[in-house]
Parts: C-alpha cells; structure tokens; sequence
C-alpha cells in the first residue's frame, strides 16, 4: 500500500478545501467560525450535504454534533470513527478541524475507489463547537455527548454578547429541551482516529509529513472577575479609584511567574471590560486563563498561586493517554504505507481527549504545519502534506475496518 491517491479523492478534496474557504472569513485574514452563528449553519449544511453527497446516513446527536456513517452503527456496530469540528477560534486559522473533516471525508472517497469494503461501519464525525470560542467550554459537543457537561450548566452559557446558549439553539432552529447526554450516539463509537493539523513544529523538525499521537497534556480554563468602581476619567483623583484594570495588570503578571515556577504554559487570552469606555474607569473586567503542561501538577501549581483571584473553573481535562494498541495499530498501517510517523504529544485540547477519557479508545494523526502557528490566520499545511495525511489516514481505516 502508498499513500498515492486516486484522481477524483485529490479532486474532491481540493472542493472541499473551495467550498469552505469563503465561510466565516474574517477580516484579520483568518475565520471566525463560532458555534451555531450563521457561519457555523453553513458549515453544518455543508457537512450534511457531504453525507447526503456520499450515501452515509447523517445523524445529529443529542449535543449536536454531526455524524454521516457508511454501514449501520446499531446492527453492525461498534464503528470505527474519525473526523474532527469545522468550528475555529476567534480569527483562527483554515486548518484547526477543519483538516480533519475534510481528511475523513476524502479517505472515505478512497476507501471506494479502493474498492474497500469496510466490515464494520465506519463514521465521520463533526463535533460541535470543539474550541469554546463562544460559550467558553472547551470541547463542548464531545463533553455534552459523553455527560462531563451537564444540560443544565451548558444551555445557560453565555457569550460575550449575553446569548445563552439556549437563545442560541433556538435560533438555529433546534429545541434546547432535547440537548444532553446521547449514550446511544457514543455507544456506536467503538474506536476514533481525529486527524489533526499539527499546531508545533516537531514535525518540521523531524522531517516528517505526519505524525501519530502518544498523549494530550491536561488543560484547564478558568474564568477571574475583577470588580471595581466605575466612575469618571477625568474628575476621579488617582487616590479614590477603585480600578480593576490595575488588578488585571497584576493578575497577568502573576500568571507568567507562576507559570514559569511551575513549568507549565498560561494565558490570558480574553477579557471582557464593563461599561468598556475610553474615559470612564471599569466597572469590571472579566479575564480568561488557559493553564496546560505535561503533567496535571504542574497546572494544579499554577493554580495554588492565583488562588487570591478566586478562579473559577470553566472546562478541566485531565492528562490523555491515547490508545496505546490502536496508536501502534495505526502506526503500523502507516509504516506499510511507507511512512515512519513519530509520536507525538500535544498541548492543545481535542475532542479525542474527551473520548477517550470516556472509555473509547482513540489516537490521533498530525499532519505537519509549516509554520508551526496555530489559532492564527498563519496556521498552515501544504497541500502535498495533506493528501499524505489523507493517504495515511486511509492506511489506517482500511486496517481497522477493512474487509
Ligand atoms: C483548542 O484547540 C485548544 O487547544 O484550546
Ligand atoms: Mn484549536
Ligand atoms: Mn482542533
Ligand atoms: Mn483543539
């Protein structure tokens, strides 16, 4: 087996990459793709249409999230699942999920063309805003669909703007009464491989167009809320503000120490500022941290020190080891492809994370970003790189579904 595609997958592929580059396209250059906005509808329309395209049995799940199964899931399952989200960061980049749909999509088109006959039902997934980009909780789809995020909590998120995500789904048309857990919907779930563009540079490094997943380092996300006195900039002495910008200004500040005492990564990425006025002194400021390392102390540490600031936490994933026999499953299949993937760990959260915490076993595939930026409009893969990824990721479908 090679990793060479058949004439009409590149073709296809190369459509699908034309049909979503318009969709959400910020003016930064990069997408803004956030969970069920009008952008995001496209988006689901477009995946629907790629089942309905291909004769896969479109599902959506309890969570929302969207799947198209060739073969039947209840009769003939477990499946064996890959895929990704097409939702994206505030101005993200075109490659952070959806590479991984588009990837799955593109392997079931040369599966066919193979003339692969799967022996058990195989499934391409979409999951619902993976990146919290609008309501805050990281992987959202995928904690819904497994139960770690309850209904309760989840439908009375806001975004920034004040929608909750109740007012939100029934905008979209959807009846917020029926989201929760979906036990049916994972149970078909027997095993997932998420293709994923790299958002490192170890692949560059090692020379390598695709990589396997080994772990994915614990991450959390905690919210702070800075209260102050609003008042006037230009008749409130220095000495009688009470101005939570100063605090946030220390809060970062803290954020960094702790994090380098501790060997871990933090951010504060988002801050929200009430009333937000060029001359009047906050009311509120509300920040955002990421905490993530490789180990789940290290982010624990971090924490400890910020206690002062009473974070609120907002999503937790503890450490993920990946499958370790379906790792090795798919490196081999790879290595028979000719490719000699190196394991790699990763620091940014995925939807396999919450899977596999849930039981399934699950890996992951990167394909290698030349920049190594990510969640920027300067996230990139060649498109050579890409139809390897897609090669690769029908090396491993094919053992482990194939007839
Ligand atoms: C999502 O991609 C994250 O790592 O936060
Ligand atoms: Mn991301
Ligand atoms: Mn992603
Ligand atoms: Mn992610």
């Amino acid at each position: 087996m090679s990793t060479t595609l058949a004439p009409e997958t590149v073709a296809g592929f190369r459509t699908a990459w034309r049909d979503l580059a318009p969709v959400g396209r910020a003016t930064t250059g990069g997408y803004q793709r956030l969970a069920w906005t009008h952008d995001d509808l496209t988006l689901r329309e477009w995946f629907a249409a790629q089942a309905v395209a291909r004769g896969l049995d479109l599902v959506e799940d309890r969570a929302g999230n969207q799947w198209a199964w060739w073969g039947d899931p209840d009769a003939d399952g477990p499946g064996v699942v890959t895929g990704s989200h097409l939702d994206s960061v505030p101005g993200g980049g075109a490659f952070d999920g959806p590479l991984g749909v588009v990837s799955a999509l593109a392997a079931v088109d040369e599966l066919r063309a193979r003339g692969v006959r799967p022996s058990r039902p195989l499934g391409v997934a979409c999951f619902t805003e993976e990146e919290g980009g609008r309501f805050g909780v990281a992987c959202a789809g995928s904690r819904l669909l497994t139960g770690v995020l309850g209904p309760d909590r989840a439908l009375g998120l806001r975004d920034t703007g004040g929608t909750t995500l109740a007012d939100a789904l029934r905008a979209a048309g959807r009846d917020p009464s029926t989201l929760g857990p979906d036990p049916q919907a994972l149970a078909r779930v027997g095993s997932f491989v998420e293709l994923h563009v790299e958002q490192g540079r170890a692949l560059v490094h090692s020379g390598d167009p695709v990589g396997v997943g080994r772990a994915i380092w614990p991450h959390g996300r905690w919210r702070v809320d800075l209260h102050g006195r609003g008042d006037h900039a230009g008749t409130t002495p220095l000495a009688d503000r009470v101005d939570p910008m100063l605090a946030l200004a220390a809060l970062v500040q803290e954020v960094r120490a702790a994090a380098l005492e501790a060997g871990a990564l933090a951010t504060v990425g988002k801050v929200v500022v009430e009333p937000n006025g060029v001359n009047a002194i906050p009311s509120l400021v509300r920040a955002w941290l990421d905490v993530r390392a490789d180990d789940e102390h290290r982010v624990r540490q971090v924490l400890d020190r910020l206690r002062g600031y009473a974070p609120v936490e907002e999503s937790w994933t503890g450490p993920t080891v990946l499958d370790a026999d379906l790792s090795d499953t798919v490196a081999a299949a790879l290595g028979d492809a000719g490719l000699t993937p190196p394991h790699l760990s990763t620091g940014a959260g995925h939807d396999a994370g919450i899977l596999a915490a849930a039981g399934v076993p699950t890996t992951m595939l990167f394909v290698r970003n030349p920049t190594g930026v990510s969640h920027d409009p300067a996230e990139d893969a060649d498109e050579a790189d890409c139809l390897i990824g897609v090669g690769a990721l029908t090396a491993a479908l094919t053992r482990l579904v194939g007839d």
